[in-house]
């Protein structure tokens, strides 16, 4: 099970501070609870993990099981909390090496749309020329312009490719119920959809067809990756204690950090496998917490690649900062450095060691020497990378994200601030309705 340390920041905080407000941080829990914060019409992720029913799980893994027979490479469009939940969850449980695998029946899972890469899109539709694929469109709103213009670009080509009745059966639309271009589209053109629920923000919808089918298509256990969550969900409600509710202690012990004038938060992990769901991770407390001029600013770093980078800065740079390991207590290979008869490189010392022995050492080893640094810690540690444990965080930090934006005193399930780049873009490029601001803009280039 999922466990949290905060001793390292104790060293920077007292640990009463902390504690002492534990009842602030459960009467948190409470307001999500009775839906009685802001933002009170998105919680249905709250409950996600132990109301999705039997019926909607096999439903999950019989259409999965049906596109894994059938293609190569399956194309999920989404951006933002529609790709980044499924792109975590994938890349931690999927070989390093995957491009030595994929075949019909073991497809690879790849993503479009999260960008406005023309080489991107070039270069994904020359591997898709010869490949049997699918594609699972996933768009909330349904009008979100990288997903929409990534979506028309590979529709039309799967078309050309296999002719339109053929490509109808290989396309997915996850969208709003009833809502929305990308509803009407799937409607006129008959293709097999999937709802988002109506109180359910992106960032918060991994749990649901968004991140679940493209998790099963690739091959992976999404009833483990619910039970995770479920465990993390009976443990982090108003009537867990603070020493024992994991969320509600991160989320204070982030928040007293906050008010101790550590605004950047830098989420680091020792397992290059956990990359991706950094992405997930800072999606989730960035935009729930970036607004009304407040909010921790969410980093990652991948060690130990990172600290030969970015670890000069944490170990001296400017003090605004606190690190959150997530820490994988056990590999699930096993790798024994050997001896060498010259030992030039003089690593004899650790001949007969697994490697994950050597990762430890640095992971230990740069906690001390980062908290001497000034650089406080929490450490999150999972028994090792699995369906279970992805389950486990994920539910985790949600809960988390929503006490601490209460904590905070911001709405956690707006993002009011993402309109700003999407009116000035649209008015530089001249679409209907945008006349005046086009006039504006260009007068401002
Ligand atoms: O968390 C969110 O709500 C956002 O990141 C959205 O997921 C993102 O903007 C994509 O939106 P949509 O699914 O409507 O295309």
């Amino acid at each position: 099970m999922l466990k949290i340390d905060i001793t390292r920041v104790c060293e920077f905080i007292s640990k009463d501070k902390i504690y002492g407000k534990e009842k602030e941080a459960l009467q948190m829990i409470k307001k999500l609870e009775d839906k009685s914060g802001e933002g009170k019409d998105f919680l249905g992720w709250m409950g996600l993990p132990s109301s999705i029913t039997e019926e909607e799980i096999h439903e999950m893994e019989s259409i999965s099981h049906q596109l894994r027979n059938e293609i190569e490479i399956l194309v999920v469009i989404g951006i933002g909390g529609s790709y980044l939940g499924a792109k975590a969850v994938i890349d931690a449980l999927s070989n390093n090496f995957p491009w030595k695998e994929y075949k019909k029946g073991e497809p690879l899972v790849i993503f479009a749309g999260q960008n406005i890469g023309e080489d991107y899109l070039s270069e994904l539709l020359h591997l898709l020329d010869d490949k049997e694929y699918g594609i699972v469109v996933i768009s909330k709103s349904g009008t979100t312009t990288e997903p929409a213009l990534a979506f028309r670009i590979l529709k039309n080509h799967l078309e050309n490719k296999t002719g339109i009745s053929a490509a109808k059966k290989r396309i997915i639309a996850i969208t709003d119920k009833s809502r929305g271009a990308l509803k009407i589209m799937a409607d006129n053109e008959g293709y097999k959809t999937y709802v988002i629920p109506d109180d359910i923000g992106g960032r918060f919808s991994v749990l649901t067809p968004v991140g679940l089918l493209p998790v099963a298509v690739a091959g992976f256990n999404i009833r483990e990756l619910i039970s995770g969550a479920r465990e993390i969900q009976k443990s982090t409600t108003s009537a867990v204690p603070l020493l024992e509710n994991p969320s509600a202690l991160y989320a204070l012990t982030r928040n007293e950090l906050y008010n101790y004038g550590r605004k950047i938060e830098i989420l680091a992990n020792y397992n290059n496998k956990l990359i991706s769901f950094s992405e997930w991770w800072k999606q989730l407390f960035g935009e729930s917490e970036g607004k009304d001029g407040k909010g921790i600013f969410p980093a990652s770093v991948n060690y130990t690649a990172d600290l030969h980078s970015m670890g000069q800065y944490i170990q001296e740079g400017e003090r605004h900062i606190f690190e959150t390991i997530i820490s994988v207590e056990k590999t699930n290979h096993n790798v024994v450095i050997p001896f060498d008869q010259d030992n030039l490189d003089q690593l004899n010392y650790i001949g007969g060691k697994n490697v994950d022995e050597v990762n430890k050492m640095a992971e230990l080893g740069t906690m001390l020497a980062h908290v001497d640094g000034g650089v406080p810690n929490i450490r999150i540690s999972i028994e090792k990378i699995s369906e279970n444990s992805i389950g486990q965080l994920i539910y985790f930090f949600e809960k988390a994200c929503g006490i601490s934006g209460y904590l905070l005193g911001v709405n956690p399930f707006n993002q009011p601030g993402v309109e700003a780049y999407k009116n000035n873009m649209f008015a530089l490029l001249a679409k209907p309705g945008y006349e005046e601001a086009t006039k504006k803009m260009r007068e401002r280039l």
